[in-house]
């Protein structure tokens, strides 16, 4: 059956790198049986400029009858000013809260052609190979009550919830237990439990819940120590598991390990593996539409798409094998170029991964 994949290729650079991994599904359409129809919309400030919000109610119901949902990024200069309840970020953040995308997967892995593209000595991050899991509906990003109040004497104060129950850490848990258990076996839960109960609470339902799963090795660290450790010795971590915010700032981390951010592929699931894939990077407004960016977080995230949701993890190898030949040929945009090597465009570059395949 025909299985429906929605498009958003959203702000800067978006509609760029999303050009670029359609064009490498709809060569597996024609060359590999694979049975899917592509339809686009608007989310983010193009979404904001027709419609006044960044992600309108009809691209909500078509994002929750697709199959899976491909994104680029939102947000941009133009948009900055804006009243937060209809900035381009809440186009994205609507869509992963309406469609219960709690599990937020980020493998950074280190192609090991790029291994002199990372600002790390290579021998620090030969090999590397993390996934994080990071937790996208909860936590201090959609905690009740926030806003920016007006004190007593005047002064205004902004103030966030950093909420988690028990259920939201248990179901997130053990999605990063089944990962572990399918790669390394170790896991390291992320925290801050010195200072915030909340996180207290997150490392005693981890220990629970790691009784189920006696064969993983769980450690707990503190948030700080883990943001030094990345760049310390990365290569002591498997599976990462940690809350929403956390998780936004050690991924980014950890995508510097890999050479570039514009290596990182992304998959956000619901509890029956229906997701949206995404790049972890942004926008990058200061690049957009300059034919510049580097599509293969995108093409990997659509690589994850067809492992996770499409059921079609042949394609997916298929895809990340082209990805590396493509580096094997020397091939690099700008993020990652190092001298030696050839320097593509972003539509260059796609093309490359299309003729590998
Ligand atoms: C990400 C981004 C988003 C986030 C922004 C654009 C809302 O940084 O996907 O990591 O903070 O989750
Ligand atoms: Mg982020």
């Amino acid at each position: 059956m025909t299985q429906n994949v929605l498009i958003l290729p959203g702000d800067g650079i978006g509609p760029e790198i999303t050009a670029e991994a359609v064009k490498v599904l709809n060569k597996l359409v024609e060359t590999d049986g694979l049975d899917i129809c592509m339809e686009e919309d608007l989310v983010g400030g193009a979404a904001y400029d027709v419609h006044g919000v960044p992600l309108a109610d009809a691209t909500m119901d078509k994002a929750q009858a697709a199959d899976a949902v491909l994104l680029g990024a939102v947000g941009g200069y133009k948009w900055e000013s804006l009243d937060i309840s209809v900035r381009p970020e809440k186009g994205l953040l609507r869509l992963r809260k309406e469609m219960g995308l709690f599990a937020n997967l980020r493998p950074a892995f280190l192609y090991p052609q790029l291994a002199s593209a990372s600002t790390l000595k290579p021998e620090i991050v030969a090999g590397l190979d993390i996934l994080i899991v990071r937790e996208l509906t909860g936590g201090i990003y959609f905690g009740q009550p926030r806003g920016i109040r007006i004190l007593e004497n005047g002064e205004r104060q902004g103030f966030n919830t950093y909420v988690y129950s028990e259920s939201e850490v248990k179901r997130i848990a053990h999605v990063a237990f089944q990962a572990a258990m399918k790669r390394n076996k170790k896991l390291t839960s992320v925290d801050k439990a010195n200072v915030l109960e909340v996180t207290e609470m997150w490392r005693e339902v981890v220990n629970e819940v790691a009784k189920e799963y006696p064969e993983v090795e769980v450690k707990h660290m503190y948030v700080d120590n883990a943001a030094m450790q990345l760049v310390l010795n990365p290569k002591q971590f498997d599976v990462m598991v940690t809350g929403n915010m956390f998780g936004d700032i050690l991924s980014d981390e950890a995508s510097m390990l890999t050479g570039s951010i514009g290596m990182l592929a992304s998959a956000s699931l619901d509890a029956n593996n229906k997701g949206m894939y995404e790049p972890s990077h942004g926008s990058a407004p200061d690049i957009a539409s300059q034919n510049k960016a580097n599509p293969l977080a995108t093409i990997l995230s659509a690589a994850m798409m067809l492992r996770y949701s499409l059921g079609r993890e042949d394609l997916a190898i298929k895809i990340e094998e082209a990805v590396g030949k493509v580096l094997d040929q020397g091939l690099r945009t700008g993020d990652i170029w190092s001298e030696g090597c050839t320097r593509v465009t972003c539509s260059e570059m796609g093309d490359a991964v299309v003729a590998a395949l």
